[in-house]
């Protein structure tokens, strides 16, 4: 039997809870079959709520005794909740105490209290600590915690909590005890325990403020060499939020431990961070320039949430933005910040909204579009998606945008600092909303653009949906007048069939026809339709519209292929720069799409946009990191957004076939870009090093592509050389893409080769699981090698890492493999969300959504894909999580 709520919860019911928690006292006896857990309470009635029961949240748990004063008393269940109706009247602080087992080594959901391998962690957000004793599991209920873990000593050896160690010794029979007591009150989901045999990279630092920390990575032993990048990209997040927020570390220690078994990346508890492996363990032979950079980025994510997310938290679930947007936009800009060059900052802002586009503006047009901050939810752990990160995160830098005050701030930094002082000031220790925060960014900047338009600003927060900018332009030589007209639109969304306009900041550039700047200004969109003009030209020139990304919308303005030549050779605005190659690319992938009576080998891309793509490859300037970019074509699932009706393999057929002709049309200028790049010297995770292995990475490819068409063998052979000798993860498993991807005969005994090398690294062992699901399909092929590939010994549905490597980089990362005609890819995905359902509801729920965009597929996978969905919509026992999917998509 299911446990829990199973109606929807709407934002517009929050109230406040009708009692508080000032303090918690926890003991644990660890133990993996049945751990003792002793919670003693300090509660009282909330002045402000009419006197009612009080109603504790839990989850299965077994519960032995609850005593109030020390009393037993009378108590009963409903819904997995455990209600007290008989509690002293009156204000007065009365003690409340449960005592409760689980079951860590059962818990496969890795919500609440779970083992994994032979030691124990939690994860308590969103609603995990409920699995772990009755609790009002509430963001907005904040305590004071003690906690005093008792286990196996030679077993736990070490033994964590939040905050500080103030007492530690032996016991008998062999077990031991660590008390910790965190001195800052929290939410439950902020609280965490980790038991185990684990090893610390340690690091003490001397904060700007002149105070001592402890910094502490915890992996398995054995993995201690692969935390030296965590740690450093951890000194650099405390620096980093002290020189550019004036926000320092509040505690003497601050731990992040490992974990193989994590449904999410990482998680911000209080002083004891707890990471997906992937995200902390580095050395140059496992992990590649992109793990990297992605650690940098979630070690930030994870400490900035220290301040916006922890001394500032959320009132409900709904405002999860208020800490995940902003949270982001701060890792994106730490990221940028740490970049320096002004062009790596470009190539990752070019990064970013890559993953926007690609990931959310399909969530905003599908059935499970919500705003930022969403009105209703069955299960809130499906709300933790791009749109809240990610989309949040704009709508966060919009504000930036909109708080700057002309020449002395251009970007807004120094405004939105301002803002961000006077939240602090505002709310440091309390549980808030998005509408705290845009007021406070607001009230700092009283003459800002944001603080004029904010009630029409914050649709962002209340309307779903990508805005459309539809822009035209028109000169008059006559008067020298360029006109340029924006208007906005915005499709319905699930529940929502009107919206309003929104305000929409616009960073604009007018490029002459020498390709010198003529204008540059931002413009605050706000009316549906608004029209600009800009005078003194002598020619009509190029408008470079949204500059930067300066707002998350859609660009429609019908460009020639002459205007995104000169934007694409001209624009000062790299971001702009590779918009145009990107829209010169996709121009030519929807028109060969489009013709259906077309055949793929009939599809020839003209010799301008190939010698475009040849002095951009060529370009003296522009480094590598950009170069691979811009040569790389837009993305199936970027191609199937921009229409109506979808054939997944025809846009991949297209994309592919393109993707040959570049590499055989430019085969003079890989091989040179390869000669040029390749660099053999010590390894450095900088971006300008990683930028250039990703454009000799991109060049292999290309010419092993190329290879496949003209029957050369030799560069094959190069690249099986390169995957054998390289002295990095980024060199060696580019080649060994190159091999697999270009359908290279020498792939399989490099695959082989390299399982061999890597056999002890599950992390590496992923990619390798990774590399082969996600490979490109040739006569349907790939579907039988998944199934294969799961029947391998080193596979498992149990490992949430494991299970993405294969599942998902097959149904939701390989569109052309998995969209086939005979729907076994869809009967595939119902199987194994149903099979995953039972083990990790997260997990499956997120598998759910590879068929998102059903609607959108022509026949017959349109059928075929409604009844894979139908199918499993008709289980019964379905978890919270996965029903919220299915039945969103079919409505
Ligand atoms: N707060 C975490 C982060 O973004 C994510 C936790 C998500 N957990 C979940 N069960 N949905 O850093
Ligand atoms: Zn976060």
């Amino acid at each position: 039997m299911r446990e829990g709520q199973t109606s929807v919860i709407h934002r517009s019911d929050y109230q406040e809870p009708a009692f508080w928690i000032d303090s918690v006292d926890l003991c644990f006896d660890l133990d993996p079959a049945k751990t003792r857990v002793l919670n003693k309470m300090k509660m009282r009635r909330n002045p402000h709520v009419v006197p009612q029961a009080l109603r504790l949240d839990g989850e299965e748990l077994n519960l032995s005794r609850v005593l109030v004063n020390g009393q037993g008393t009378s108590f009963k269940m409903e819904d997995s909740q455990l209600v007290l109706e008989n509690l002293p009247a009156g204000n007065d602080v009365f003690e409340l105490e449960i005592f409760t087992t689980c079951a860590p080594a059962k818990n496969t959901k890795l919500s609440g209290l779970y083992t994994s391998g032979d030691s124990f962690y939690t994860q308590c957000e969103a609603e995990g600590f409920r699995r772990i004793t009755y609790f009002l599991d509430r963001p907005d209920v904040m305590a004071s915690y003690t906690v005093l873990l008792r286990a196996d000593k030679s077993k736990y050896p070490v033994l964590l909590s939040n905050g500080n160690l103030v007492e530690q010794g032996t016991l008998d029979d062999g077990r031991h005890f660590a008390k910790w007591v965190d001195p800052f009150k929290k939410p439950s989901y902020l609280f965490a325990l980790v038991a185990g045999q684990l090893v610390a990279r340690e690091q003490r630092i001397t904060s700007r403020a002149g105070k001592e920390h402890l910094l502490q990575v915890y992996v398995r032993p054995g993995d201690l060499d692969k935390t030296e990048h965590a740690m450093n990209s951890l000194m650099a997040s405390v620096a980093w939020d002290e020189a550019r927020f004036g926000l320092s570390l509040d505690l003497e220690r601050f731990m992040i431990v490992a974990t193989s078994d994590f449904n999410m990346g990482a998680m911000e508890n209080k002083g004891l961070n707890i990471f997906n492996s992937k995200y902390v363990l580095a050395n140059q032979a496992t992990a590649t320039d992109t793990d990297f950079g992605n650690i940098e980025s979630v070690v930030g994510h994870e400490y900035f949430h220290n301040w916006t997310g922890n001394r500032i938290t959320c009132r409900d679930w709904f405002q999860l933005s208020l800490k995940e947007g902003l949270t982001v936009f701060r890792d994106q800009e730490f990221s940028m910040d740490l970049a320096s060059e002004a062009s790596a900052r470009a190539v990752k802002r070019i990064e970013d909204v890559r993953v926007l586009r690609t990931a959310q503006f399909p969530e905003d047009a599908g059935p499970m579009a919500h705003p930022i901050r969403p009105d209703q939810y069955l299960e809130i752990n499906n709300f933790y998606t791009v749109t809240v990160y990610e989309k949040g995160a704009e709508v966060v830098r919009m504000q930036q945008t909109m708080v700057a005050s002309g020449p002395s701030d251009p970007l807004g930094r120094e405004g939105f600092r301002k803002g961000m002082d006077l939240y602090f000031q505002r709310h440091d220790g309390s549980a808030v909303t998005c509408d705290d925060f845009t007021q406070a960014i607001a009230d700092a900047n009283p003459d800002s653009k944001l603080a004029q338009l904010l009630p029409q600003f914050k649709r962002w927060y209340s309307q779903a949906g990508t805005p459309r900018v539809k822009a035209v332009g028109s000169f008059d030589g006559a008067s020298g007048t360029y006109s340029l007209t924006l208007s906005q639109s915005c499709a319905p969304t699930p529940g929502q069939a009107v919206k309003e306009p929104f305000v929409i900041p616009i960073s604009l550039g007018l490029i002459s026809a020498d390709g010198s700047e003529v204008a540059s200004s931002m413009h605050v969109l706000t009316q549906e339709s608004e029209t600009l003009t800009f005078t003194g030209l002598q020619a009509e020139p190029v408008p470079s519209i949204l500059r930067g990304f300066s707002a998350p919308v859609i660009l429609d303005f019908a460009y020639t292929d002459e205007q995104l030549l000169a934007l694409l050779e001209h624009d000062t605005d790299p971001f702009n720069r590779w918009e145009a190659g990107q829209r010169l690319a996709l121009n030519r992938m929807m028109a060969f799409i489009s013709q259906d009576a077309l055949a793929v080998a009939d599809m020839k891309l003209d010799a301008r946009y190939i010698e475009a793509m040849r002095s951009v490859l060529r370009h003296p300037k522009l480094d590598a990191a950009f170069k691979e970019l811009a040569l790389t074509l837009p993305s199936e699932t970027y191609v199937a957004e921009q229409l109506d009706v979808v054939d997944p393999q025809r846009i991949h057929a297209v994309r592919e076939a393109l993707r040959a002709q570049l590499a055989t049309a430019l085969h003079a200028d890989w091989e040179w870009a390869f000669e040029a790049h390749h660099e053999n010297g010590a390894y450095k995770p900088d971006s300008l090093s990683s930028g250039r292995r990703a454009l000799t990475g991109l060049a292999l490819a290309m010419l092993c592509i190329a290879a496949r068409t003209s029957g050369d063998t030799v560069w094959p052979g190069k690249a099986l050389q390169r995957f054998k000798d390289a002295g990095n993860m980024t060199d060696r498993f580019n080649a060994l893409a190159a091999l697999v991807t270009s359908g290279s005969d020498l792939a399989a005994q490099a695959l082989q080769r390299f399982h061999a090398m890597f056999k002890d690294e599950a992390l590496v062992i992923d990619k390798w699981f990774a590399l082969q699901a996600g490979a490109t399909d040739r006569g349907g092929n790939i579907l039988p090698i998944v199934k294969q590939l799961m029947t391998h010994p080193d596979f498992s549905m149990r490992n949430p890492n494991r299970a993405r490597s294969v599942i998902f980089s097959y149904c939701s990362a390989n569109p052309g493999a998995f969209h086939r005609a005979d729907a076994a890819g869809y009967v595939f995905w119902s199987d194994k969300v149903i099979e995953l359902d039972a083990i990790n509801p997260q997990v499956a729920a997120r598998l759910a959504r590879a068929l998102d965009r059903w609607k959108k597929l022509a026949e017959p996978m349109r059928s075929a894909a409604r009844e894979a969905i139908a199918r499993v919509a008709a289980k019964p026992d379905l978890s919270n999580d996965t029903r919220e999917v299915v039945t969103r998509a079919l409505s």
